[in-house]
């Protein structure tokens, strides 16, 4: 399977936080104010997963999912570092396979800085189905590159050119496709879920990133 991070697995996670001050760091940890002992979570383009290992720690049954073999060697030698004997389940393969072979539902979802990675016409399909992994009282965390259509131009300008910039350096490093900041709360009520939770988090005193908490709008 072609691992498109291969080249900037090693440096991948230091790479995001030095170019947004840290701010990536603290979107991506957004999701731990939801993680209880005993949780299955699931993690889709887990990455170097340093917040998954983070949740392990708190107690919760891990699962995740990557095509990339460097990131999750990566995210197994975190993981082996702190040394839990926790065992987490890994899915080396693409998340649509994923999508197919999973028999679970789960109590939180995460997808961090993931749906980004698929070109418009496709990030839909998989954000209905990372839905669908969700229990009936479960909930889904996305955290991605935000753009407030509220905020003054420049505010809006500045966060163009922040994703921009990363688009740019995503395209060269690992093909990703060009596609405008996705905002995802309309398509989250087509498909029944409503945002229950939200943080941005800034750069320079600019919001740049921002978190989501969704749950089913309606519960069985
Ligand atoms: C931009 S990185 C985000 C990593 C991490 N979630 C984070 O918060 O930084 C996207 C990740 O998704 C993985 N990925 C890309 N396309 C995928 C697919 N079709 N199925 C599963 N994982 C995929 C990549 O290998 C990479 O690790």
């Amino acid at each position: 399977m072609k691992d498109d991070y291969k080249g900037i697995s090693r440096f991948y996670d230091l790479l995001s936080s030095l170019y947004s001050i840290g701010a990536v760091r603290s979107c991506r940890d957004f999701l731990l104010n939801e993680v209880k002992p005993g949780m299955n979570v699931c993690f889709l383009g887990v990455g170097e997963g340093r917040e998954a290992v983070k949740v392990s720690k708190m107690g919760a049954h891990l699962t995740v999912v990557d095509t990339s073999k460097s990131m999750l060697d990566k995210f197994q030698q975190k993981l082996d570092k702190v040394n839990l004997n926790h065992e987490a389940d890994i899915y080396h393969g693409n998340v649509s396979e994923f999508y197919k072979n999973c028999i679970d539902h789960y109590d939180l979802v995460v997808g961090n800085f993931f749906l980004n990675v698929f070109p418009e016409h496709k990030m839909p399909e998989v954000l209905d189905g990372l839905l669908g992994l969700c229990g009936e009282e479960g909930k889904v965390v996305i955290g991605d590159f935000w753009n407030n259509r509220e905020s003054s131009r420049l505010v809006q300008w500045l966060q163009h050119a922040n994703w921009n910039v990363a688009l740019t350096i995503f395209r060269l490093l690992a093909d990703n496709p060009i596609h405008p900041i996705y905002v995802y709360d309309e398509l989250l009520e087509k498909y029944g879920f409503k945002v229950m939770r939200e943080k941005t988090f800034n750069v320079l005193g600019i919001p740049m990133y921002r978190s989501i908490v969704a749950e089913k709008f309606f519960k069985q």
